[in-house]
């Protein structure tokens, strides 16, 4: 077993997942601005660090994603941020590319950004303690869209930051995500997210990436969420599985899902339905942003300085989620 894969397993084993913290500063401060709270550095760190010290963190958070501002910044008595993930139980992680931007060639999709320099940066982050990264690609579905180009290009920069990040001793998390935005049915969901994964694993391939040291974050198997032909649950999770058999190859540890703009429930329900019917040898957990922290983030915003309060919210919801990647997870433990 590598060094890399061991990793890949401490964050996703045993019902653990990854928390996503890592948005941008400008993504955290529509966030917070929308609980009317304002988005200051100390907010920022504020509630970050009222998660982070969280009881659950022990038990259901194997990994945190961090953002470039947090990694650097200090808990209210002074220490750094990886040492209390890491007295927490907890591995540090960081998001490392520079955003989605328009592509040119096709300016109403994205390309993301950030290989420039990315061999230095990693190095930095890897000395103040991360032992994984994120990278994102976001594709939208419309009837000529995600382009080959943008499935192309998205899966060229996903390996060529994987290969650097690997070359640095850290794990890689590959983020393909395909936007449930739309009115496109499940079935067209399931192409377009099948040919995207494919083209991900060819470039990794290319490019020599270890693929037993890597973390794989897709989306679910949805309709678009304006689509009138919504599917169950159930179906959900079997096409989620379904996808994820024909595309992704078996040498993978662990895939842990985006949440992508579901409610808390539905993104722990469909997750505890995946670990249901999982007939694969894949880890199937998750890397929850919104789903994790949408509840606390609105508790934390009535009283900044209840952490008490908010870190009970916290509690039961990374518990819940960790409950549905065993697939023990039930409305009724939802609602004691
Ligand atoms: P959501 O779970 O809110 O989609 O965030 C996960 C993430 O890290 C997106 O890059």
């Amino acid at each position: 077993m590598t060094e890399l894969n061991k990793i890949a397993l401490k964050i996703l084993e045993n019902g653990k997942g990854i928390l996503a913290a890592d948005e941008s500063t400008g993504t955290m401060t529509k966030r917070l601005q929308s609980v009317n709270v304002d988005s200051t550095p100390e907010n920022r760190i504020l509630f970050r660090e009222t998660l982070f010290s969280s009881k659950e963190m022990s038990e259901s958070i194997g990994g945190v994603i961090l953002y470039d501002e947090t990694i650097k910044q200090k808990t209210s008595d002074g220490k750094n941020i990886p040492q209390l993930l890491t007295e927490m139980g907890s591995i540090t992680g960081i998001k490392v590319d520079t955003g989605a931007k328009s592509m040119a060639g096709s300016p109403n999709e994205k390309i993301t950004e950030g290989l420039d320099g990315l061999r230095d940066r990693l190095k930095e982050y890897s000395k103040l303690g991360a032992k994984f990264t994120k990278w994102r690609g976001v594709y939208n579905i419309s009837n000529n869209y995600p382009s080959k180009l943008s499935i192309h290009s998205n899966a060229h920069a996903l390996a060529r930051y994987a290969a650097l990040v690997q070359e640095c001793n850290m794990v890689p998390i590959v983020e393909p995500e395909v936007l449930m935005d739309g009115n496109h049915s499940a079935d067209e969901c399931f192409n377009k997210t099948s040919a995207v994964i494919k083209k991900c694993f060819e470039e990794l391939n290319l490019h020599k990436v270890d693929f037993s040291g890597l973390i794989l974050k897709p989306n679910m198997i949805l309709a678009g969420s304006n689509s009138k032909n919504q599917i169950s649950n159930e179906e959900t999770a079997k096409l989620t599985i379904k996808c994820l058999k024909d595309s992704v190859p078996n040498e993978v540890p662990g895939i842990a899902f985006l949440s992508g703009g579901q409610t808390e429930i539905q993104a722990t329900e469909n997750l505890n339905l995946i670990n249901k019917f999982n007939d694969t040898n894949f880890i199937m957990s998750y890397s929850y942003g919104r789903a994790l922290q949408q509840s606390a983030l609105k508790h934390w915003a009535k009283n900044i300085n209840d952490i008490n309060g908010t870190q009970t919210v916290f509690n039961h919801r990374a518990k819940m989620c960790s409950l549905a990647a065993k697939g023990n997870w039930s409305k009724e433990l939802e609602n004691q």
